[in-house]
């Protein structure tokens, strides 16, 4: 029973609405029919962070066209679909609501099943999607709200090892663009100038090495990055393309050498459990990171791990993850009906404190 199965997605927990078609059959690798995304950047840009509101309106406005397109992207209609998965949670709570209403509305009116998805076990699924890994394995979730270490043992059974106390690396990567005058999304233009720069020249801060745990925090380098370029500029009355350059190549150096560092830390955990095909995989746009990929493959490398990066669409927001977490979680018995509530905050791992404020991205459990 339910060994085939044609999933309709929907997410809206940030400021990315995106509805997604996805099929699972038994012994055959899951089949992603459709993925559309309408991103929300151009409405926040002048903002300089994602604004709640905004991102809830245009979700509302925007979920009905998502599902109209995914269907017809997958050649298909609600007559073909089993099951609908939303994102419930954690995220900005009116957008998570507008998925969530709309996802109840399509229930409602095809009387098929629904379930709520946790965003986070989207992302940490993602490679059970895309390369069938086996449980247990380790997942790094790195973007510009998530940053943590998991062991993924099933479809809802998550241990956190740890992750940031602060910040994401994603938002300092788009904080020191700023500071730095170069264009948003930050990731892309730091790593661009950081090719070109000296990482020796500057050294940043390497935070919480001293503590031997998996726990990491972005936001003093942040600081030392605004410092350092406070004092380039109070020396030589501004700052140069090699300057800029230069800062930039000497903070990856650190993000990289820290989220390096920790992920020995966490693998030596994840190799505790001797699974039989140990494997680490990323997820989240800073993955899309060359510096910080090849210093975490080498660190995989060493472990005898296989590394895993999803394509850089399906370690983003999207739907399609969530259309396969769903139906993950509905073959293992779970179920949601007409009571499904918006949560701003979901920890995937339950037995483990919280221990993040709400960042520029909204709540990050
Ligand atoms: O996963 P994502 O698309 O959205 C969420 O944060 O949920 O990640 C976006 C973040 C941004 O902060 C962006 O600056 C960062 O990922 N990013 C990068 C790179 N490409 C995107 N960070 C470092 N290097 C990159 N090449
Ligand atoms: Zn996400």
């Amino acid at each position: 029973m339910n060994d085939d199965l044609t999933v309709l997605g929907l997410e809206s927990s940030c400021d990315d609405t995106a509805a997604a078609i996805v099929r699972v059959s038994k012994g055959k690798a899951p089949e992603i029919l459709s993925s559309v995304v309408f991103g929300q950047n151009d409405l926040h840009a002048q903002f300089g962070g994602v604004v709640p509101e905004i991102a809830a309106r245009a979700h509302a406005e925007k979920l009905d066209h998502c599902v109209r397109d995914a269907l017809q992207a997958a050649d298909s209609t609600l007559d073909a679909i089993d099951l609908i998965a939303v994102t419930a949670g954690p995220g900005l709570i009116g957008g998570v609501l507008s998925g969530v209403m709309c996802a109840k509305g399509i229930a409602a009116g095809t009387g098929l099943p629904l379930i709520g998805v946790n965003h986070l076990s989207g992302h940490a699924l993602t490679p059970r999607l895309t390369d069938q890994l086996t449980y247990p394995y380790l997942m790094l979730l790195v973007s510009g709200g998530h940053c943590q270490f998991l062991i993924a043992r099933g479809c809802d059974d998550f241990t956190r090892l740890g992750g940031t106390i602060d910040d994401a690396p994603g938002e300092a990567f788009d904080k020191t663009a700023r500071l730095l005058g170069l264009p948003q999304p930050g990731g892309p233009s730091v790593e661009a100038r950081a090719k070109l720069g000296d990482a020796k020249r500057f050294r940043f801060p390497r935070p919480l090495l001293d503590r031997d745990d998996c726990n990491l925090s972005f936001s003093g380098l942040k600081t030392a990055l605004l410092r350092t370029r406070d004092q380039v500029i109070a020396d030589q009355g501004g700052l140069k393309q090699k300057d800029v350059n230069d800062l930039c190549a000497g903070f990856q150096a650190a993000v990289s050498e820290v989220l390096a560092i920790k992920t020995r830390r966490a693998l030596a955990l994840y190799l505790q459990e001797a699974p039989q095909f140990p494997a680490i995989a990323v997820a989240g746009g800073v993955a899309a990171n060359q510096s910080i990929r090849t210093a975490l493959e080498a660190a995989a490398d060493e472990n005898g791990v296989d590394f895993v990066a999803p394509p850089l669409t399906l370690c983003t927001d999207n739907a399609a993850m969530i259309a396969y977490a769903g139906a993950e979680l509905f073959q293992a018995g779970k179920r949601s009906d007409m009571t499904l509530a918006a949560r701003p905050r979901w920890p995937l791992d339950q037995t483990s404190p919280s221990m993040l404020g709400s960042g520029k991205k909204g709540a990050k459990a």
